[in-house]
């Protein structure tokens, strides 16, 4: 399990952490297996992730599911990664039992009826775990996030000159949270790709080629260590 090599020097771990969970396609390409396959393989590295990001005392995890630019592939991909996400909510309890707590962000105005019934019941039975808050962003986009914000905001007849930072930030769908702190994106792309877009301005950063069904909780060790020796200034000094 995860040790401070050198509590002297070292900072605290991050509050909250949000993952680019990508590269499930390429990694069952190099195995002559189906994009299917991948998303199978990186589901079991999510939940492996998540536990362990619990057990060793990560507060808030995001991770990035599905994004409202992820429609574009071909339907039986989207229908098979909705599926997985179907399993993973049925199979619920596992979570409960860890004491995870579950909030979905984004639209999820467009998912399946029965997927919008079985998160909502995952929400409400996870709703008084103190373990891990976890995020899971699907159908999401932060682009998007922003309007629906916007749109909230100009609902609640907010007057312009009462709109601060703090204001926008209280109609995200991640109201109430503190920023991410970190953030890993496996798989060799150096981009956010409409991740957390308001939420990661002070953000540090974590990139790897591993593709996400190879990453191990040793890779998140290793990323949160980079994290912990990194000096973050805030445009201070
Ligand atoms: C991430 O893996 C999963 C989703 C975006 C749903 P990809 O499916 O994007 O994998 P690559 O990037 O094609 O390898
Ligand atoms: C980002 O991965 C979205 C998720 C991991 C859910 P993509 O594979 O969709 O990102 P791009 O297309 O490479 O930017
Ligand atoms: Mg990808």
């Amino acid at each position: 399990m995860f040790r401070k090599k050198e509590p002297e020097v070292m900072r605290d771990l991050p509050t909250h952490v949000a993952i680019i969970m990508d590269g499930n396609g390429r990694w069952a390409k190099r195995r002559h297996l189906p994009r299917t396959a991948g998303h199978a393989a990186g589901s079991k590295t999510f939940k492996e992730i998540a536990r362990y990001a619990n057990k060793i005392g990560i507060k808030y995890l995001t991770v990035y599911a599905f994004s409202t630019e992820n429609w574009k592939r071909p339907e039986e991909e989207v229908k098979n990664i909705m599926g997985i996400l179907r399993d993973y909510l049925k199979d619920i309890d596992n979570f409960k039992d860890e004491n995870i707590r579950l909030k979905f962000i984004g639209d999820l105005t467009r998912l399946d009826s029965d997927i919008v019934e079985l998160i909502a019941e995952a929400e409400e039975k996870s709703k008084n775990a103190t373990g891990t808050h976890l995020n899971i962003a699907l159908n999401y986009g932060g682009r998007d996030e922003i309007i629906h914000a916007v749109k909230s905001m100009m609902n609640e007849n907010i007057k312009p000159e009462d709109i601060t930072e703090q204001v926008l930030s209280d109609h995200l769908y991640t109201a109430g949270q503190p920023d991410p702190d970190f953030i890993i994106r496996p798989s060799g792309e150096y981009r956010l790709s409409n991740f957390l877009i308001w939420q990661s301005a002070y953000a540090e950063y974590w990139f790897s080629d591993i593709l996400w069904p190879d990453f191990k909780p040793k890779h998140f060790e290793k990323a949160l260590e980079s994290y912990m020796g990194r000096n973050r200034r805030f445009g201070g000094i």
